[in-house]
């Protein structure tokens, strides 16, 4: 039987599962572990079951037990690993695609009614049982008729990619081969790109300043989209109307500009957390172990 180390606690069905397929090293206080720790428990594992919490950079692969050769990531995204360092080791690194995109697409447009609905200061004000109804009281943006980068709420759609889609992903969206030309008609922006370096602080002081003004952004992704500096500047002049944040740098520490901007609706990186699409996670990364252990391969493979 395989030996696997699981990093961090999964649904109890989830462990169930591992553990009949495996021989699974669990961590039952959900401990988060340091990467030498990691690394003294991996020892004599062939593959590790990885969250987006675990740091696995090249000095913590480089010092992994030989005989690891997997890492499932349980997550869609993949930058906590690096890629190219377990390569060299001949080590695969797989994720979890599709299964979370319905979960996170709801937070997504959390944030998008959120921000532009002042739920932040709506949701203050209602337990501080102080507020007077009146008719300018928190008025938000109203989202009907707005260009935004999602179809929904009776939105015009545009979109960036580094290329255009088909006709039937586009779905009647326009497509802009530049963030210029996207960012400068975006009433709203929702940002869903994966981190890579090409999209590392790609909202930064110079490209808020192609938004129209009062443009309100979103970020389900990764904080590591935003020049956090620039967007609290945008948010106190104005330029940008509000902010939705699913996820920001450094994670759990928020930057403490944001806390005394009203117009930020900010959660803790809920984005696929419901039972089902944790559980689907957890599965399909259990499942790129066994097709990983039994065929030598994986069709998750990210690296
Ligand atoms: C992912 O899968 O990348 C999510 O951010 C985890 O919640």
């Amino acid at each position: 039987m395989k030996k696997i180390l699981i990093t961090r606690r999964l649904l109890r069905a989830c462990e169930e599962r591992a553990s009949k397929n495996f021989d699974a090293k669990l961590n039952s206080n959900d401990e988060l572990y340091s990467q030498k720790k990691l690394i003294e428990l991996s020892e004599g594992c062939n593959g590790i079951l990885t969250s987006i919490t675990d740091k696995i950079d090249e000095e913590t692969i480089n010092k992994l037990s030989d005989t690891v050769k997997i890492i499932s990531n349980i997550a869609v995204g993949f930058g906590n690993i690096d890629l190219e360092a377990a390569k060299k080791r001949s080590i695969i690194v797989t994720n979890t695609p599709d299964v979370l995109t319905d979960a996170t697409t709801e937070i997504a447009m959390l944030l998008i009614l959120g921000a532009a609905r002042r739920a932040s200061e709506g949701i203050e004000q209602a337990k501080s049982s102080q507020w007077i109804w009146s008719h300018d009281f928190l008025i938000g943006k109203q989202l009907t008729g707005a260009k935004l980068g999602i179809r929904a709420f009776g939105m015009i759609i545009h979109y960036h990619n580094r290329s255009k889609l088909s006709a039937t992903l586009e779905m009647g969206a326009t497509y802009h081969d530049s963030i210029k030309g996207l960012f400068s008609i975006s009433d709203f922006l929702s940002i869903n790109c994966p981190a890579t370096k090409e999209t590392e602080n790609i909202i930064n002081a110079e490209t808020l300043e192609y938004f129209p003004t009062g443009a309100i952004i979103t970020n389900s992704a990764r904080g590591d989209m935003i020049d956090d500096k620039a967007m609290i500047d945008a948010l106190n002049k104005r330029k940008i109307y509000a902010l939705g944040l699913d996820v920001y740098k450094g994670e759990p520490n928020l930057n403490p500009g944001y806390l005394n901007i009203k117009d930020v609706f900010i959660l803790p990186h809920l984005g696929s957390a419901t039972k089902e699409t944790r559980t689907a996670m957890a599965n399909l990364a259990i499942d790129n172990l066994d097709e990983f252990f039994k065929t030598g391969n994986c069709k998750n493979k990210v690296n």
